[in-house]
Formats: structure tokens, C-alpha cells, sequence
């Protein structure tokens, strides 16, 4: 119970902290928010949106599930994806995956984790399409490559819902990027180019598919 305590008096000072910074931070923040962007991250406790970009409560409009993924038929995903490109018009959507991650490691394996393995199966699809630059990797960069590609292909889902489709024909917006955090270093490593349109998005993944030739 200790633990919980802890958390509570911590947020009583991060109340403190912030009214300090600025006496109405609340009040404006009960009236409404106005996030510049969309994350879709990991679940993973390492990786804190708001911690890593040092940003503020009401800055960035999240979404998080195992691996990061953009799974087409996801309802939650598309849902939290609709709301914060045509109501918040959010001007950017990054999709953040990290090094070491747990769900990428599980796909690389043939070991049966029960239900998740249907959920991680994408990144084994990715894995096999990409095969022809993975195989010739040491397991450990194998690893780092599958991260960074998965998140590039969580890009191109995206830029291919009907939701970002829509945005880009009507206001050129929100732009597409792909990041991965290294939990080693704390630092973020961009994977993508600002991308806004159709052919930026092609551009971006045209790149990684002439690698596998087919
Ligand atoms: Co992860």
C-alpha cells in the first residue's frame, strides 16, 4: 500500500508544481484541449509520451497498445485516429516504437504466448516480407532492423486509412512520422521524412521495398 501513497502524494505535487508555473494551468486545462499531435507508442512503461518529449498535459493526444501496431480493423485505434485528426485536427500523427521491444522479441520467435500471438502476427508478416535484409543480420540486429521497419509499416497503415485520406485531400494534413526510441539512450531516432501526401508516403516506403525486390 506503501506504493500507492507514494503516488498520490506525488500527485499532489505535481499539482503544486504546475500551479506554480502557472497559477490557472487547471482552468485552462478543464476548458478544452488543443493537442498538435496524435502518438500511437507502445504499451511499454519506458516509454512515456510526455516524459521523453518533455511536453505538457493537454500537448499530445495518445494512443498506446502492444507494439505499437495500426491494425486496419482496430475500432479503438481508428476511433482515437478519427477523433483526433477531424475534431482536434491534430497536426501530426507520429507512431513511436522503441528498441527492445517485448512484442517485436515475441514475433521473432516460434514460442506460443497464447492470445497476443494473433495480435503480434502483423510484425511476423513484416519480418517475412522483409526477410531478404533481415537474414543477413546478427539476431540483436535483426531485432533493431524488425523495430524499425514495423514502425514504418505502422506509417504506411495509416497513411492509408480512409481517416488520413480524407485530412490529406481536404488540408494537406496531418503529417505522418515514424520514430523509435532507444530505451539504452533515451534518445528518439526519426525513421521517416515528413509525410503528407500520397506520394511522400510512397516515397518514404518505396525505399524500403525496392530492398526486397518484390
Ligand atoms: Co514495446
Amino acid at each position: 500500500m506503501q506504493y500507492i501513497k507514494d503516488l498520490l502524494e506525488n500527485n499532489k505535487q505535481f499539482v503544486e508544481e504546475h500551479l506554480q508555473k502557472d497559477p490557472a494551468f487547471f482552468e485552462k486545462s478543464a476548458q478544452g484541449q488543443q493537442p498538435k499531435m496524435l502518438w500511437i507508442g507502445c504499451a511499454d512503461s519506458r516509454v512515456p509520451p510526455n516524459e521523453i518529449t518533455k511536453t505538457d498535459p493537454g500537448e499530445i493526444f495518445v494512443h498506446r497498445n502492444i507494439a505499437n501496431l495500426v491494425v486496419q480493423t482496430d475500432m479503438n485505434m481508428l476511433s482515437v485516429l478519427q477523433y483526433a485528426v477531424e475534431v482536434l485536427k491534430v497536426e501530426h500523427v507520429v507512431v513511436c516504437g522503441h528498441y527492445g521491444c517485448g512484442g517485436v522479441k515475441a514475433a521473432m520467435g516460434s514460442h506460443q504466448y497464447g492470445l497476443i500471438d494473433n495480435w503480434l502476427r502483423q510484425i511476423k508478416d513484416t519480418q517475412n516480407y522483409y526477410w531478404q535484409q533481415l537474414s543477413s543480420l546478427s539476431e540483436a540486429d535483426r531485432f533493431n532492423r524488425l523495430v524499425e521497419l514495423s514502425v514504418i509499416e505502422q506509417v504506411y497503415n495509416l497513411g492509408k486509412t480512409s481517416i488520413i485520406q480524407n485530412a490529406w485531400a481536404e488540408r494537406n494534413g496531418p503529417f505522418l512520422h515514424g520514430w523509435v526510441y532507444d530505451i539504452g539512450s533515451g534518445y528518439i531516432k526519426t525513421q521517416t521524412s515528413m509525410i503528407n501526401n500520397e506520394e511522400t508516403l510512397k516515397e518514404v516506403c518505396k525505399f524500403e521495398m525496392g530492398i526486397i525486390g518484390h
